[in-house]
């Protein structure tokens, strides 16, 4: 009750959050420093997969060699005119899409960043279906210190019904095999509440998931953008968030204890990790790529998802930016609320630094809430999530995404 309460209030601000405009103000763009001083991180996103799965509401395309290789060309002319206007990074985290759909693409760019920058942490998501000896080694040796593989489920059916039959189960875990140890981190990705999914099925591929012994999982409820819903739903079931609450308590009873601790609501890791959500760890984050979406200076803005639109923006050396909107305050710290509480703790003195202002004297009816119902406790200079605050900020995060991914599926579908 009081967790769809929150997501109401969540879903009703987060499609305020992404209703962007088309009037770009280019002067805000301009260099804050490095990740230490400022807090900036930068994303990278690569929109091809070999294989297109009917619930994900990333920029995807389907992979052909010649357009991926011009591609990367444009994210090399973009990261340019960011070096230009006085910008530096030294955390990188290179998501799509499939980053690895192109081996020596993506091992030159990542030669680019280190000839450019100092590099700090570099982060690559990849499926399973390009782990093998070699790529692992050489992106070892690129200097990659998060891998993070999309594993979904062990399930075969489930794989199946996902779209995902490019590896079973059983070659799953044995590719993991080939990576685990090979990295500061290595992260699993799996969903929850996919139609038809049964706790029993969760709690298999949980107990797999432990025997692999690998240092961090994230688990991801279902959150399809509209028309995914649907299509979802003519070909299983609804896709029922009441069900999610059991799925998450699987989570909680199974993983969250000794071994895991909670990263952020959906990630569990051994020890200090390195997370993938730099929207926790960093302030400001530019992303770079087809679809990318930025925070800077309090702007919230997106390019274009469109791989055209995106080419010609550029060849006219101009940012590929499509759609704009400078945050209210109360956006902001809204916004800035939300993230940190999602990954598990907010810093006092950040916030002040942040906002110029205590936390109470700016947030102090919201405050009061979480902390009557026991979702938050304040300690020794920070807010920090309770073990019952997990779900309910779970539950606020799922739909504060489903808001961005329905501006992705607009933005897609229109070619924006
Ligand atoms: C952008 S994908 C990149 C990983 C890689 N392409 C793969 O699929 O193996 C990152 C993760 O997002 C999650 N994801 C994608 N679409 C989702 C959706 N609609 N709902 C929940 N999680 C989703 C998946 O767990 C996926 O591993
Ligand atoms: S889940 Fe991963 S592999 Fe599947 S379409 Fe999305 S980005 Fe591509």
């Amino acid at each position: 009750m009081l967790s769809t309460f929150l997501g109401l209030i969540t879903r009703y601000e987060g499609r305020k959050f992404v209703k962007l405009n088309d009037a770009l103000d280019e002067s805000q763009i301009v260099g804050l420093g490095t990740d230490s001083d400022n807090q900036i991180s930068l994303y990278i996103h690569i929109p091809f997969c070999k294989s297109l799965c009917p619930y994900c509401c990333f920029n995807r395309y389907l992979f052909r060699e010649d357009e991926a290789r011009r591609y990367f060309k444009n994210l090399t002319t973009e990261l340019n005119l960011y070096i230009h206007r006085g910008f530096k990074f030294s955390t990188f985290y290179i998501g799509g899409g499939t980053p690895t759909v192109l081996m020596d693409e993506l091992l030159g760019f990542i030669s680019y960043l280190k000839e450019k920058f100092e590099v700090k942490q570099i982060s690559v998501e990849t499926t399973p279906r390009e782990v093998n000896e070699e790529n692992v080694n050489l992106l070892k040796e690129a200097g990659v210190n998060r891998l993070s593989i999309g594993v979904q489920s062990f399930n075969d059916s489930i794989l199946k019904s996902m779209g995902r039959a490019f590896c079973t189960g059983e070659e799953i875990r044995e590719k993991i095999s080939i990576a685990n140890g090979k990295f500061d981190t290595l992260n699993l990705d799996l969903i929850f509440n996919f139609p038809p999914q049964s706790i029993e099925t969760f709690e298999a591929d949980i107990e797999i998931l432990k025997s692999l012994r690998v240092n961090q999982v994230t688990f991801y409820p279902l959150m399809p953008s509209p028309h995914k819903k649907n299509a979802l739903e003519r070909r299983f079931t609804r896709v029922d968030t009441s069900r999610e609450k059991a799925f998450y308590s699987v989570i909680l009873r199974d993983i969250c204890g000794d071994n895991y601790l909670p990263s952020t609501v959906w990630c569990f890791s051994k020890g200090e990790r390195i997370i993938d959500e730099y929207i926790i760890n960093f302030d400001d984050y530019i992303g770079i790529g087809a679809g990318s979406a930025s925070l800077l200076n309090g702007n919230f803005y997106t390019n274009s998802f469109s791989l055209n639109r995106y080419e010609e923006l550029l060849t006219q050396g101009k940012l590929p930016i499509m759609r704009w909107r400078k945050l209210s305050e109360h956006e902001l710290l809204y916004y800035y609320l939300l993230s940190k509480l999602f990954g598990m703790r907010l810093v006092k003195k950040k916030f002040h630094k942040r906002f110029n202002a205590n936390i109470h004297q700016k947030l102090e009816r919201e405050l009061l809430f979480l902390k009557l119902f026991g979702l938050i406790q304040e300690k020794d200079g920070e807010i920090n999530v309770t073990r019952k605050g997990m779900y309910p900020i779970s539950v606020m995060m799922r739909e504060f995404f489903a808001a961005l991914n329905g501006l992705r599926e607009y933005c897609l579908e229109n070619q924006i």
